[in-house]
């Protein structure tokens, strides 16, 4: 299989590198939201993580809570198969009623067995949730570096006055803040106004862009006559389909530009031309490959400033 040849980039300022796209796993397992085992099953996900892998996509984003630890599952025996060297993310629920830093602990050590692994690349604290200040999250973490279980940290869903004191308490104990995660996409553009890109770039951190297909919708392939099956068609009503329609038709037209590159992978090469590393999610190998071809190319100034233009109406 043809591997693309693709600069890497780092997360954060540590040595870990990763594909400038990587891959997410939420619907691998995931009933509520993705109708997993209806029209995918554990079969076409393995073909999503090895076509990925062969494309040369190393970084895939999980989490504990993704089919109830189905998804960390699946990824632990698709990496007992492979020696392709790859950089896994996971993610720490701070449910309610994890109020002690001992939880963080015993949650990274179930989701290290489930991904067969001594060690996890980024683990990352899924929300701000409270009633737990961000500083105690961050000193579990840090307990987790030194004591060699994690390679480095991130956040998820923080804002920009979280993320700066989770990047202070890290700095403490001499820990660079790596990532951290949220909603960007042609979409959904809130990191660029509310200031969150900026203050990732002061810090050296990472902005791991999530949803950067708009759930699939930024595909071209839902529309107001082919609406999104179950919670995604409440999400995406009939307006915001009308309205994708119009930014759709530009990527289509742009991408023409490029060989035929798709509105998806247009709409994964804005991100990275953003500085930020967009994680897809892919049901089967099809999906996977679409979106690995957004990867050895880039959309010119122009192209970004048009989509920039469009996307914000
Ligand atoms: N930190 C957080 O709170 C958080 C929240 C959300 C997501 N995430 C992470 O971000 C990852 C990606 O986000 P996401 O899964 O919400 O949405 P997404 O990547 O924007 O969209 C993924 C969905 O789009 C469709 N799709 C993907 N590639 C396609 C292609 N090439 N052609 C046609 N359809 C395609 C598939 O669904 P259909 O085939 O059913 O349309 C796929 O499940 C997740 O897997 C997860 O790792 C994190």
């Amino acid at each position: 299989m043809e591997v693309i040849q693709n600069s890497s980039v780092s997360l954060g300022t540590t040595d870990i590198k990763v594909a400038p796209v990587g891959l997410g796993a939420w619907a691998w397992g995931d009933t509520m939201v993705w109708s997993y085992g209806k029209g995918y099953d554990d079969d076409d996900i393995k073909e999503a993580f090895n076509v990925s892998i062969n494309k040369g996509v190393n970084f895939i984003d999980t989490a504990e809570i993704y089919g109830k630890g189905k998804s960390e599952e699946l990824i632990g025996t698709f990496l007992k198969a492979t020696e392709a060297e790859t950089v896994i993310a996971t993610k720490f629920m701070p449910y309610p009623w994890r109020v002690t830093k001992n939880s963080l602990r015993e949650a990274l050590m179930k989701s290290l067995k489930r991904l067969q692994v001594d060690r996890v690349d980024l683990y990352q604290t899924h929300w701000p949730f409270p009633p737990v200040p961000v500083k105690r999250w961050m000193d579990a973490m840090a307990d987790a570096v030194d004591d060699g279980l994690v390679k480095a940290v991130g956040v998820s869903n923080y804002s920009k006055d979280q993320m700066l004191r989770a990047s202070e308490q890290l700095a403490k104990r001499n820990i660079r803040l790596a990532s951290n995660q949220v909603e960007y996409s042609l979409w959904r553009r809130r990191p660029e106004t509310s200031g969150l890109i900026d203050t990732c770039n002061e810090l050296g951190v990472t902005l791991i862009a999530y949803s950067p297909l708009a759930m699939g919708m930024l595909t071209g392939k839902y529309s107001p006559a082919n609406p999104p099956p179950g919670i995604r068609g409440k999400r995406y009503g009939r307006n915001k389909l009308v309205r994708l329609e119009k930014l759709t038709g530009l990527m289509r037209e742009l991408g023409e530009n490029h060989n035929g590159k798709s509105p998806a992978q247009v709409a994964l090469n804005w991100l990275i031309c953003k500085g930020s590393v967009p994680i897809p999610g892919a049901k089967n190998a099809e999906q996977a490959e679409h979106n690995a071809g957004a990867l050895g190319w880039k959309l010119s100034d122009e192209e970004v400033h048009l989509l920039d233009r469009e996307s914000k109406k």
